[in-house]
């Protein structure tokens, strides 16, 4: 039987625990769970039977197709369409697998509103209050639910505002965004809902009917500054390879492309079985750390497309086959996102279809 080369084990009760989180920090907000973009890489069907059973409201995905691979696998929770529907054809379909959809542009509530639906269709509006990405201006809040009640088979459920700044806390935009969107809720019938995983955590005033975490289910902390620990998160995540050589290579010589390494010493070189074709960044830099027998030992050289290099002088005892940890448990997916320039949540969602998936 094949050894997997690069495993990203995906510990579902640590997700479990992370709801309980949302749950501490909002308890009187329904949990609308981001789950888009394969439970961010995670694996959405796994991560959507671990929080349904542990009695998350809603899921929230970006498309149609995502929502039904939930269906297909017999999620039957409540799913909303964050970026609503891109046809009438994806309506009609979103409605009878009884999905929830967002409106968030004048062309979809036209779209929407000349079709007839056998079933009630639940939708929601997107109000922009300030991020200027998706949304209708809050000043329109009121000609939507005039809209909204002339459509006898919508339901109306709620109004959703997104944070451009919440993982800053200094920034003043979250308040004001905030305080605006509510503004404009305060004489309007239906749930609100502003805040992703940073708004949850940081801005209580923004824990309203419902919060939309995403990033902290899966155990990475979204705030600069606070590690997951910090905030009781348990990662859910952690992606390995292994040792497949270890060279001796002589002071002065160069390793892998582009000989951009040179040995200051003569020193033993690891090869990694895990490249950018399994989603690590090729951009990480010589010093970026992986983890062997729990030490951190810098990468080398270049990431290629199936290997990396790595510096075990530290290390005199590793050996071909020997477990490499990229990211996961003493080595924070954050961490490793820095060193690449990004943030977790494109280390997540950059695996790849080559890595081999193990649920605990
Ligand atoms: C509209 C919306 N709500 C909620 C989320 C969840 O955000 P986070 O993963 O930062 O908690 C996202 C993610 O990008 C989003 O686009």
């Amino acid at each position: 039987m094949a050894i997997p080369r690069v495993t990203a084990t995906v510990d579902l009760s640590a997700i479990r625990h992370n709801l309980g989180r949302v749950r501490a920090l909002a308890p009187q907000s329904k949990v609308m769970a981001a789950i888009k973009a394969d439970g961010y890489g995670h694996g959405a069907v796994p991560v959507a039977r671990t929080l349904a059973e542990a009695g998350v409201d809603a899921f929230a995905v970006a498309c149609l197709e995502e929502a039904v691979t939930l269906r297909d696998a017999g999620i039957g929770t409540r799913i909303a369409l964050l970026e609503g529907v891109l046809s009438r054809e994806e309506a009609l379909e979103a409605a009878a697998l009884g999905l929830e959809i967002v409106i968030h542009d004048r062309w979809q509530l036209e779209l929407l509103a000349g079709l007839a639906f056998e079933t009630p269709l639940a939708v929601w509006f997107k109000l922009d209050s300030g991020m200027h990405r998706l949304g209708f201006p809050l000043a329109e809040a009121g000609a939507l639910l005039k809209a909204a009640l002339a459509q006898p088979q919508w339901r109306l459920q709620g109004w959703i505002t997104h944070l451009a700044c919440a993982d800053d806390l200094d920034s003043p935009m979250t308040a004001a965004q905030i305080d605006a969107f509510k503004a404009t809720m305060a004489y309007l019938p239906g749930a609100r809902s502003i805040a992703n995983s940073a708004g949850l955590i940081a801005w209580p005033q923004a824990r309203v009917d419902w919060v939309r975490p995403g990033l902290m289910l899966y155990g990475a902390s979204p705030l600069p500054g606070r590690t997951a620990a910090d905030l009781d998160l348990k990662p859910a995540m952690q992606v390995a390879s292994r040792l497949i050589a270890v060279h001796e290579i002589a002071a002065g010589e160069t390793v892998g492309y582009g000989a951009t390494y040179r040995c200051p010493e003569t020193m033993r070189v690891g090869v990694v079985a895990v490249g950018y074709a399994d989603g690590v960044h090729r951009i990480l830099p010589t010093g970026a750390p992986v983890l062997i027998h729990g030490v951190r030992v810098p990468m080398i050289g270049r990431v290629s497309m199936d290997m990396i290099t790595v510096d075990l002088r530290a290390l005199p005892q590793a050996a071909v086959g020997d477990p490499v940890i990229l990211w996961g448990d003493g080595l924070p997916a954050e961490e490793v996102a820095t060193w690449a320039g990004t943030l977790a949540y494109e280390l997540f969602c950059g695996l790849t279809n080559r890595v081999h998936y193990r649920y605990l």
